[in-house]
This record gives C-alpha cells, structure tokens and sequence, in this order.
C-alpha cells in the first residue's frame, strides 16, 4: 500500500486547530470562536467545526445563528447614469473600513458613473489579456474616460493562460506601471477572468506596498467566486495559489452581458463553484439549480443574475465572518484539496479549475459517505447536478494514488503536518472542516478514483 510523503501525517486522533483573530487563547486550541460581532460562543473541536449558511453551527443547536454582514439592494439613485441599463442589483461585502460593493446586472459597462466613482486618482492601469482586450478593452476604457477628461488610462494584456499565472508574467504588470510612472494615486483595473483578477489583485496588493484596484470578471468563474473576497496570488510550479496576498478591491462590477462571448466550457467550469455554495452552505440554493441547471446552461439571462447574486451573497457573508480563513471561509475550498492535486498534477491549463472542482467535489462527496457522514441520496445528487452541468466526475486517468498524496502534502490547508479536508456532514448544506477522519477513507476513496 502506498505510504504518505513525511510531510503529511493524517491522525484520525489529531485535533483541528484555528487560530482567531477574536478569541487569543494560550492553551492548544481546541475550542472555536463562533462569532457574531456581538457576541462569541466557543464549541469543543475534538469532532471538527461545523458550517451550514449560518456560519458555524453548533452540533447539538442551530439557533446560534450568526450575524449575517451582507446585504443586497437595488441602486435607487439613477439620475446620473444616462443609460436606458437597468439597475444593478448590489451584494456589499461588509468589512468595515474596507467594505465595498458589488454590483451584478446587464449593461454595467455602458454606465460609466458606476466605475467612475471609484476611480480615486487620475491614472488607471487595466490589466487584462489577449482574448478578453479585443472583446471589452476599448469598452472598459470609454467607461473610464467619457466625460471624465483628467483621467488617463493605460493598459497591459498579458498571454491568455493558468499557464502564464507566474513571476514572469506579473512582472510585466509591475514593468507597464513602473514606465509609466504610475503613483500610489493610480487604480489598477482587472478585466478577465480569475487568472487576471488574482494576478492583478496581487500586482495592486505589491505595486508601490498598495494601490487601489477594482474587479471586472468576465467569466462565471470569476463573477461568482474569485473577483470577491480578496484572495489574490500566482502559482508556484509546485503548487497552485502559493505565493499571494489578501487585498480587497474598491469594487467589484459584474456586468452579465460580458458572459454572451464565453465559451461553454468555460461557462460550465464557474458552475461548479455555485454547486458549491449549494452543497456547503445553502441547501436550498441547491435545490434550486437542481430545477434551474437546464436555464444555466441556456444563459437564460434571469437565471444567471439569480445564480452570480446568489453566489456573490453567500461568498460575501463567508468573506465578512472569516475574512483572513481562519476557519469558516476554508470551507469554500470544498473539492479543491483533490482538485487543486489534478491542476497541478496533470499540468495547470490542461484541464479548468471548476472541472478539477467537479470531480474533487466528487471525491469529497464520496470520502464524505465512506465516513458515513452523509446518506446516499447526496452522492447521487451531486452526481446528477455536475452530469447536468457536462462537468467531469473522475479524474484523468493519469492521476496516480502517490500523485494526488503529494500534491496534497503541499496544500495551503496542511498545518502542522496535518491534512485538513473540507467533507460534508449532516443533512443537504452542512459542512466540516477537519482534520479528525479516519484516513482509511482517504486512502479508499483515491484508491477508488485511481487505476494505480
Ligand atoms: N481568488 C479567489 O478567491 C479564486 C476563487 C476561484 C478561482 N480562482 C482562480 O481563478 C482562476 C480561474 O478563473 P477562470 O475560470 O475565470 O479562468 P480564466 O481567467 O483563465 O478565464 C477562462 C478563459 O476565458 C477567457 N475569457 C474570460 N472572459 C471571457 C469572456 N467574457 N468572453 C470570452 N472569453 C473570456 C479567458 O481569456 C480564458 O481563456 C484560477 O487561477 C483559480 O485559481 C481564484
Ligand atoms: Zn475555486
């Protein structure tokens, strides 16, 4: 049988330990804050921590519902947007000083008023690439500038590529800044998918120790997940997502319209994410894409809005309770432990981060039901909404036991040697994030997913 790698040592005795930033404690931690900016419980974590859509829930009650700090709202003030666009809808993401607002709905891009007034200086970088420039560059750019003369925009467009999400290519960000002589005024503009958004989250975390940068995603990927919550970061050849930094952006504008140019596969790849946000937190979100996946994969216009507000909103209520990941926030990472592994493993590019998603769903899904965590009736739930999706639900058949092992062994949720997973627990939207699992299960369920 294969071993793990030293680095990884998976007890099935070993407590989970979270550090809050709200409750110091000296003894080892075995206790959770579980907050509500009001007040903090704590629960013994000898068994894991426990999720559903209202933050941690206790196992024994479910009334200690957590404050919920974000909140949707249509945009009343329209007079000085000259468009005939309807109104945004509008999640904010609520963290004090840093808060800000995301705005989700048709024809944002012909509303220059709404990026206008984040633009705090007069100069904008827009990073973005060379599938997404010739579509949306000039359009981006009539935003910022239309009746605002003192503002000057310049921009960069990098390769098109996971595989171009590295050193070399965020230099060429910092290299366009540096020419041009932009100052700690200048707001730097993402326009792409969620490989330019990290990467031009982290030049603007980096640029001059910190400018302002506002998110425009234009994939589902991204609309639903990466532009908000400021996780921002490139790749190491060793492993996805290792070199980064948490930096919000003054705002966050999705404009729908921009998801007519995506490709199929690329709208299926952000689906998986909004699967998640269903299975992790919000059964009955899930229930609804059950009914609604046949619209999703049409575009139905109203059924995407629904979907990215939706998703926005439990991202930003997650992200406002635990933005730096001290616990809760991991659980967004559900199926990315093992799908991170296939990313990396199988080449970063070859297959999309939300069909490596779908399947380490799957796999989390079934190690979920080996621990006799979740009934049946989930597993074959997942699988029929991912197949309704035309996601994948098995790895390439590549992929070996020893490749996922220790691929895994380098994951950002290994701390102190110990593999933390995120498994679903419970009924439909209830979650745990632990390390304290029988590892036969994982040794089982790669076995079950791998030829070799
Ligand atoms: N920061 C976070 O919290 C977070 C969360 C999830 C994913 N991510 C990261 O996001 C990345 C994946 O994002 P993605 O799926 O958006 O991939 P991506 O950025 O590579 O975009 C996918 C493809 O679609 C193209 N594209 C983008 N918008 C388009 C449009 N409107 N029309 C036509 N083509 C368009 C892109 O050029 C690219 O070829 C991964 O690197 C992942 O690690 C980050
Ligand atoms: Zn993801």
């Amino acid at each position: 049988m294969a071993t793990l790698p030293n680095s990884l040592c998976l007890s099935p005795a070993s407590d989970l330990i979270v550090k809050s930033p709200l409750f110091k404690s000296s003894s080892v931690g075995c206790f959770f804050p579980i907050c509500s900016r009001s007040s903090v419980h704590l629960r013994c974590s000898s068994t894991g921590v426990e999720f559903n859509r209202n933050g941690f829930s206790g196992l024994s009650s479910r009334s200690s519902r957590g404050k919920i700090f974000a909140s949707s709202a249509q945009i009343m003030d329209q007079s000085a947007i000259k468009t005939d666009s309807s109104a945004p809808t509008i999640v904010e993401v609520d963290l004090g000083d840093r808060s800000y607002p995301i705005y989700i709905g048709s024809g944002l891009l012909d509303q220059p008023e709404i990026l206008q007034r984040h633009v705090h200086g007069k100069r904008v970088l827009i990073v973005t690439n060379d599938t997404v420039a010739p579509l949306y560059l000039d359009k981006v750019t009539e935003a910022l500038t239309i009746g605002n003369p003192n503002v000057s925009v310049e921009s960069v467009v990098l390769p098109d590529g996971e595989k171009y999400k590295d050193m070399d290519t965020l230099m060429k960000v910092f290299d366009k800044a540096i020419e041009s002589r932009l100052d700690r005024r200048c707001t730097f503009v993402a326009l792409g998918g969620g490989v330019i958004g990290d990467m031009c989250g982290y030049a603007a975390a980096s640029f001059l120790r910190g400018v302002n940068f506002i998110q425009i995603p234009t994939t589902v990927m991204a609309q639903v997940d990466s532009s908000v919550g400021g996780k921002t970061g490139i790749n190491h050849r060793l492993g996805k997502n290792l070199i980064g930094a948490f930096y919000q952006p003054q705002c966050v504008v999705v404009d729908t319209d921009t998801l007519n140019t995506l490709p199929d596969r690329e709208l299926a790849s952000g689906f998986a994410e909004v699967i998640k946000y269903g299975l992790i937190r919000d059964a009955e979100f899930f229930e609804w894409q059950e009914k609604n996946m046949p619209s999703l994969m049409a575009r139905d216009p109203a059924a995407l809005a629904y979907a990215i507000k939706r998703s926005c909103e439990n991202k930003a209520e997650v992200v406002s309770l635990d933005e730096k990941e001290s616990g809760l926030r991991a659980t967004l990472n559900l199926g990315h432990t093992f799908g991170h592994a296939i990313e990396t493993g199988f080449g970063y590019g070859q297959w999309l981060h939300g069909e490596a998603v779908a399947v380490g769903t799957v796999m989390a899904v079934n190690m979920s039901y080996r621990l006799g965590w979740i009934d049946d009736t989930i597993v074959s739930r997942v699988l029929a909404i991912l197949k309704q999706a035309k996601l994948p639900t098995a790895p390439p058949e590549s992929m070996t036991v020893e490749m996922f092992k220790s691929i895994m062994a380098v994951d950002k949720k290994v701390a102190d040697g110990l593999l933390r997973l995120i498994l679903l627990k419970g009924p439909l939207g209830n979650c745990v994030f632990t390390g304290d699992y029988d590892r036969k299960a994982l040794d089982e369920t790669l076995r079950s997913f791998c030829k070799s």
